[in-house]
């Protein structure tokens, strides 16, 4: 695993293109790398490839927390390296290097696949995405104390309203 070097986009948007099976997700990292609004991002090296990718951006939250959110997204595997443990790998290590800068993770995803990184729904501290109601989809990650239980809604970088 290593940070992400300008060089690096043309196979970043390959790896994202071919894991989502189309280009939105390409596209929301080219916006977000546009307007500067990546915290921290990561690649999964095999050899001199570029198998994996993993990005977090500042979330806004309202009333706000105690501490910087961050929204983990995209992440994608290259699909021919799918289930060998790349995903996990690339997560954990993304988290603890983001843990010095973050006081919390919100991310929309699997409800069966986060929680071995120590995500939980969001609701359950009453944290709540400001699109839609997306039930135990929307998941937290809370290193200590960022959120007390108030309701609170948690809003992505406007380049995600145009996924
Ligand atoms: C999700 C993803 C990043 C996981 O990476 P990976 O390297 O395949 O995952 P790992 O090998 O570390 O872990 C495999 C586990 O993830 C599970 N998994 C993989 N994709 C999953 C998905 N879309 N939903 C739920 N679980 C998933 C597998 O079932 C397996 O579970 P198990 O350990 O209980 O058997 C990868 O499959 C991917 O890029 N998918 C397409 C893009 C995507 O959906 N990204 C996530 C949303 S932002």
């Amino acid at each position: 695993m290593r940070d992400v070097g300008p060089g690096d986009h043309a196979e970043i948007l390959r790896v994202l293109i071919a894991a989502f099976s189309g280009a939105d997700e390409a596209r929301l990292v080219e916006r977000l790398w546009a307007e500067n609004a990546i915290e921290l991002e990561r690649v999964a090296m095999i050899e001199d490839e570029i198998v994996g990718y993993c990005a977090f951006s500042r979330v806004s939250v309202a009333p706000p927390a105690a501490g910087v959110v961050l929204g983990l997204a995209p992440v994608a595997v290259a699909p021919s390296r799918q289930n060998e443990g790349v995903g996990s790998a690339l997560i954990r290590d993304c988290l603890a290097a983001v843990k010095n800068r973050a006081a919390a993770i919100v991310l929309l995803g699997h409800a069966d696949y986060y929680p071995r990184f120590g995500f939980t729904p969001a609701g359950r501290k009453n944290v709540a995405w400001d699109m839609r109601d997306a039930g135990a989809a929307f998941q937290l990650l809370d290193f200590g104390g960022a959120f007390d239980g108030a309701p609170r809604k948690v809003s992505y970088h406007p380049a995600f309203s145009a996924l």
